[in-house]
C-alpha cells in the first residue's frame, strides 16, 4: 500500500489580511513539519500575490491554493478569475465545489466538474470538495449525495480523473458548527469515497489523498487523522490562528 503524505490545508474563506499572512509565515518558517506534512495555504484571491512573495522568502514548502475559479478561459465574465490567472500568481492547487460555493452560490455538480477539468488542463491540482447536508444524512441519503457529486466529475473527466487530484469530504452540517463528524462517521464516508475511486482504478484509489473538513480543531484533529482513510484536513476557522493551524499540522505527523 502507498504511504500517503498527509495534507493539512487552510481555507481562510473571506478572512485574513497581509498581517495574518506574515504571522503564518513566521510561525512556519524553518519548521521541520514540511518533511512530514504537506501544508497548504488558501487566502482570499486578493492576498495570493502577497502570499506568494512571502512564501518564496520564508516558507517555499507551503503549497498555495485558490479557493475557487472560473470554468472558462477568459472573456466577458465580470468578477471571475481564470485558472491561468491563478497559475500566474503562483497557485499550485484550487478547491473545486466547496460547500459554500454549492449551497450559498448555487453552483451545481456539473459546473464543479467543469472547474475540475479546467484546473487540470491548466496544471492546477484540483481538490474536489463533496459532502451531504444534515437533512440528506438524516434521510439516509448521504452516500447517494456523495455518489452524485463524484459521478458528475467522472462523467465529464473520465475514469482516471482523480489521478493527480485530491478529494475533501466536508459534511455541510459540520462546517463552522463546532460539531465535527465523529472519526467513525468520517472514516465511513472516506472509505466509501475511496471505494468509488477503487472501482475505476485501484492504484489511484490507493494513492489519492482524501481530506476531512468541518470543525477540525487541535483537540479533535488527531482522532480524525488517525483513521485509515483520512489523509489530513481542510481547515476553516482554526486556520485563521497560526498556532492552532500548526498544532493541527502536528496532529497529522506520523499518521
Ligand atoms: P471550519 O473548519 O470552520 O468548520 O470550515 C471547514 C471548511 O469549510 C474548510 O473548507
Amino acid at each position: 500500500m502507498t504511504k500517503r503524505k498527509p495534507v493539512v490545508a487552510a481555507n481562510w474563506k473571506m478572512n485574513g489580511d497581509r498581517r495574518l499572512v506574515d504571522d503564518l509565515m513566521n510561525t512556519f518558517q524553518g519548521s521541520a513539519i514540511f518533511q512530514q506534512v504537506e501544508v497548504v495555504l488558501s487566502t482570499p484571491a486578493t492576498l495570493l500575490d502577497y502570499s506568494q512573495q512571502q512564501r518564496q522568502n520564508a516558507c517555499p514548502e507551503i503549497v498555495l491554493a485558490a479557493q475557487n475559479m472560473s470554468h472558462l478561459d477568459s472573456g466577458a465574465h465580470t468578477g471571475e478569475l481564470s485558472a491561468q490567472m491563478f497559475k500566474e500568481v503562483g497557485c499550485d492547487w484550487v478547491y473545486c465545489g466547496h460547500s459554500e460555493r454549492r449551497h450559498v452560490y448555487g453552483e451545481s455538480s456539473k459546473l464543479t466538474a467543469k472547474k475540475f477539468v479546467q484546473a487540470k488542463e491548466a496544471g492546477l491540482v484540483p481538490v474536489l470538495c463533496v459532502g451531504e447536508t444534515e437533512e440528506e444524512r438524516q434521510k439516509g441519503k448521504a452516500f447517494s449525495r456523495l455518489t452524485s457529486q463524484i459521478e458528475a466529475v467522472i462523467n465529464l473527466a473520465g475514469k482516471d480523473c482523480f489521478e493527480g487530484a485530491l478529494v475533501a469530504y466536508e459534511p455541510v452540517w459540520a462546517i463552522g458548527t463546532g460539531n465535527p463528524a465523529t472519526p467513525e462517521i468520517a472514516q465511513e464516508a472516506h472509505k466509501f469515497i475511496r471505494g468509488m475511486i477503487a472501482a475505476m482504478c485501484a492504484e489511484t484509489a490507493d494513492s489519492v489523498r482524501i481530506l476531512y473538513g468541518g470543525s477540525v480543531k487541535p483537540e479533535n484533529a488527531q482522532a480524525l487523522f488517525s483513521q485509515p482513510d483520512i489523509d489530513g484536513g481542510l481547515i476553516g476557522g482554526a486556520a485563521l490562528k497560526p498556532e492552532q493551524f500548526m498544532s493541527i499540522c502536528q496532529a497529522a505527523v506520523g499518521q
